[in-house]
């Protein structure tokens, strides 16, 4: 709970912006809504429409299914959201994933969309930025514009699979890298199989 000038008690749930982008991989941005519902998190959602493209080649899901699992949902052109405004407390913003046009736009502040005017203002009041982003290769110009995002405080975290944690399926990976992503808002998903060390539990089952 917060207080206000007044000592009036203010509302403070914990809230987190996550953007759906058209990358590959919107599975990712469906467990960032799923362990944010686990978490206790309010999730405002914001979808671009070739997300929308991406759920339907990628999944069996239809967009209800996406929208469904968001404590809020914005509409894409909705630029008077609350989420346009610093004012409006979140924890920060997770795009999950992220794809090229819109890290690219996030970068040059051109914000076209509550998207990215959503992730603008995140950078601005200096909270979380954490941007799955999801190419490949990378040329030198997304290199640059990762480089430049990483220097205005964005923390870059491209779903890369872990091995060390010995996944047995895809749920694995997607739910490890999405833990990850995570970890940047100081939340703890159970999800996650940490590394405990050469002697731990992932080692021994390593040894096995
Ligand atoms: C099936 C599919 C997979 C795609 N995968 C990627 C990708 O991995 N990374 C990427 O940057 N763009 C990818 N794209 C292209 C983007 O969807 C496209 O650049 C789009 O304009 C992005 O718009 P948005 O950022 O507003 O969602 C993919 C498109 C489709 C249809």
């Amino acid at each position: 709970m917060d207080h206000d000038v007044n000592g009036a008690v203010r509302n403070s749930n914990p809230r987190i912006v996550v953007g759906i982008s058209g990358a590959s991989g919107v599975i990712y941005g469906v467990r960032v809504l799923d362990a944010l519902k686990e978490l206790g998190v309010e999730s405002h959602l914001v979808v671009t429409r070739a997300a929308l493209l991406t759920l339907s080649q990628e999944t069996d899901l239809g967009p209800d299914d996406l929208t469904g699992r968001a404590s809020v949902v914005h509409k894409l052109a909705d630029v008077g959201a609350t989420i346009a405004s610093g004012s409006f407390r979140t924890l920060g913003m997770i795009v999950a994933p992220c794809s090229v046009k819109t890290m690219s736009e996030i970068a040059t502040g051109v914000t076209s969309t509550l998207l990215t005017r959503a992730a603008d203002v995140v950078l601005k009041e200096r909270r979380p930025l954490v941007l799955m982003v999801r190419e490949t290769p990378f040329h030198l110009g997304h290199l640059r514009t990762m480089t430049a995002l990483a220097e205005m405080g964005a923390t870059i975290a491209p779903p890369l699979p872990a091995f060390y944690s010995r996944p047995k399926s895809i749920d694995d990976m997607v739910d490890q890298s999405v833990g990850r992503a995570l970890d940047a808002f100081g939340l703890d998903w159970s999800a996650v199989r940490r590394w405990e060390g050469l002697n731990g539990p992932a080692a021994a089952g390593a040894a096995a």
